[in-house]
This record gives structure tokens, sequence and C-alpha cells, in this order.
């Protein structure tokens, strides 16, 4: 079975969480861009969807579904969204296609994180996947600084400027043992406006598809 066949299985699970008049928060990403393909199945129970990209806003308005603001919701009941890695803490490394800062804000607004991933992600230790870290422009060289003192390699993500219009730094070689006490470290830095680690507010479900069906953790 490839990868893809499995973000369709994980995307159809997810969609048993959504509930009758449901404000869904969206993430960003392949997988999502499949529970995305998926909505028409439930679109009734659906009243509005909280986006947390360009891109997810797009699809979602071709689906003819209401898009507001993080201002117009509030708390947000569910948001479904993808990773790059999970481990079995439910603690993600997110920011492979650079939404990082939105997706943490809405996955902070929200009372309920359903993360899906297919099982290439489900890992014992994060950092395997280079961490990302969107930062103001003029501290690029300092935080990459900052990161070499802490063993990482910071990649400048070529050609790339967030929805937010900042700068991508891909951190690889990190050894996290410590996610939440990374996240931190990370955040206090001058310059960033946010981390792919989704540690202190990590997913409350996580659902994983192997080759034949979808383990809940
Ligand atoms: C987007 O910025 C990311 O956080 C995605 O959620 C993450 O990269 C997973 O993406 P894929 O589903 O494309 O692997």
């Amino acid at each position: 079975m490839n990868q893809s066949h499995k973000k369709d299985l994980v995307a159809e699970a997810a969609l048993g969480y959504i509930e009758n008049g449901c404000i869904l928060g969206i993430g960003s990403g392949s997988t999502v861009n499949c529970f995305i393909n998926l909505l028409d199945k439930v679109k009734p129970k659906i009243e509005a969807c909280v986006s947390s990209s360009e891109l997810s806003t797009q699809l979602l308005k071709e689906k003819n579904i209401r898009i507001i603001t993080l201002a117009e919701s509030g708390k947000i009941p569910l948001y479904i969204d993808g990773a790059d890695e999970a481990n079995n803490h439910k603690q993600l490394i997110k920011g492979g296609g650079g939404a990082l800062t939105r997706e943490k804000i809405i996955a902070q607004a929200s009372d309920k994180f359903v993360c899906i991933i297919d099982d290439t992600k489900y890992v014992k230790q994060l950092g395997k996947f280079p961490l990302p870290i969107e930062v103001i422009k003029i501290a690029q060289s300092q935080i990459a600084i900052n990161m070499m003192g802490l063993d990482g390699r910071p990649v400048l993500r070529e050609n790339f400027i967030t929805d937010n219009g900042h700068i991508i730094l891909d951190i690889h070689n990190l050894n996290i043992l410590e996610p939440i006490k990374l996240e931190q470290e990370i955040n206090n830095m001058p310059g960033v406006i946010s981390n792919g680690l989704f540690a202190m507010r990590k997913a409350d479900i996580l659902l994983v598809a192997d080759e034949n069906n979808i383990k809940v953790y």
C-alpha cells in the first residue's frame, strides 16, 4: 500500500469526529488536502471552518464551505491536522509545509486536536525530520548560531516565504530528548515567530494509518 492511500484512509477516519453544527479548525498539508477532499460526505454537519493556510482556505472555498476567522469562532471544538512526525506522547513536529504558526495558533484555540498521519511518521524520538522555525529575517543569523549551539544544523528554506511574510530555518540533526523544554527554549529566542514542535499543545488524539487499519492513540 502506498503512502497516499494511507493518507486517504486516515483522512476518512477523521470524518468520524465531526459532529452536527461543528465549527472545524483545518490544518494544512497533503494529508489535510485528502481530508478536505472528503468533506462533501459530511458537509451538512459543518457550520464553518477556521483555516490555517491560504492553500487550505482556497480548497475549502472550492467546496463552498464557509470560512470564518478565529476572532469570529472563539474556542474551536475540533481541529484536524497532519504532522511530519509524532511520538508516543502525541507530541509532534509540524511545519513541513510552512504553515506552523497559524496551525499552532488554531491548535491552541481548540478543545480537541485530532492529528492524522501515516505510520511512516510515527517515531520513537522526534528530530529526524528537520525542525522548522519561522523567523523574522533580521534575526536569521543569530537564531542559526543559537541552534548550532544546540548541535543543530540550520538550513534556510530556499525560495520560501510563509503566509505571514517570514522565512523558515529547517534545523537538521537535533537530538530532541525533551520536546517541551526545547520548544520553550526556541520560543525564547528573539526573532522566533514560532517553531514546529507541538509538545506543549500536543495532539489529543493521534490517528495512524498502517497497511491494514487505523490505530487510535
Ligand atoms: C504544514 O505546515 C505542516 O505542519 C503539515 O501539517 C505537515 O507538514 C504534514 O504535511 P503532510 O500531510 O503533507 O505530510
